[in-house]
């Protein structure tokens, strides 16, 4: 059987350094969580949130699925905004997508994939919503457009839950924003799509 015994040495390797440098670190961490961000991206091994952001254990509460999408009847996404909001009390959530994105390549292509098709009818919707866009564009182009389109519609879509609405009729210090991050250079943008109370 294999049993991956690299990654357990990786392991204790890692947390012998933190030590090193903060012998009360994970006493501390283990006592609670009160990270300021709930991030919301890609599945993709590239685009890790921590590591991107140089965030450390703690400072970050994460969400992954394909192609970062908010989707209201999506029970584990939805339960993940929930408590972010109204139990860590994060004052930030960041939707980030990636150029180059496969979830969104293959929204826009017209192969078929099986099960995951069903998941990429939601950036199908983002292509309808905003078709006159696209028209003009070539295909990189229409690419690059619609990684930024869908994280544009998912911020819009986390604006409208239930959960966001309540904590600012509450007047609860809550920012939506909308980032786009580049696995060519590591480099993240700002779509300035982003919402406040
Ligand atoms: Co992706």
């Amino acid at each position: 059987m294999k049993t991956l015994k690299h990654l357990f040495n990786d392991n204790l390797i890692w947390a012998a350094s933190i030590k090193d440098k903060d012998p009360n670190f994970f006493t501390r961490l283990s006592k609670q969580q009160s990270p300021e961000y709930l991030w919301i991206g890609c599945s993709d091994s590239r685009v890790p949130a921590n590591q991107i952001t140089n965030l450390q254990p703690g400072e970050v509460f994460v969400h992954r699925n394909i192609a970062n999408i908010v989707v209201h009847t999506d029970l584990n996404c939805l339960s993940v905004i929930q408590y972010a909001v109204e139990i860590l009390k994060v004052k930030h959530i960041i939707v980030c997508g990636h150029y180059g994105c496969g979830g969104i390549k293959a929204a826009l292509e017209d192969h078929e994939h099986g099960l995951i098709d069903n998941w990429l009818r939601h950036i199908k919707d983002v292509i309808r919503f905003n078709q006159s866009e696209f028209d003009q564009l070539e295909h990189e182009q229409k690419l690059d457009l619609l990684c930024e389109l869908n994280v544009k519609e998912q911020v819009k879509n986390i604006c409208n839950t239930t959960i966001v609405k309540n904590a600012w009729k509450q007047g609860k210090e809550l920012s939506i924003h909308g980032w786009i991050y580049s696995i060519e250079n590591g480099i993240l943008k700002d779509l300035d799509s982003s919402t406040t109370l």
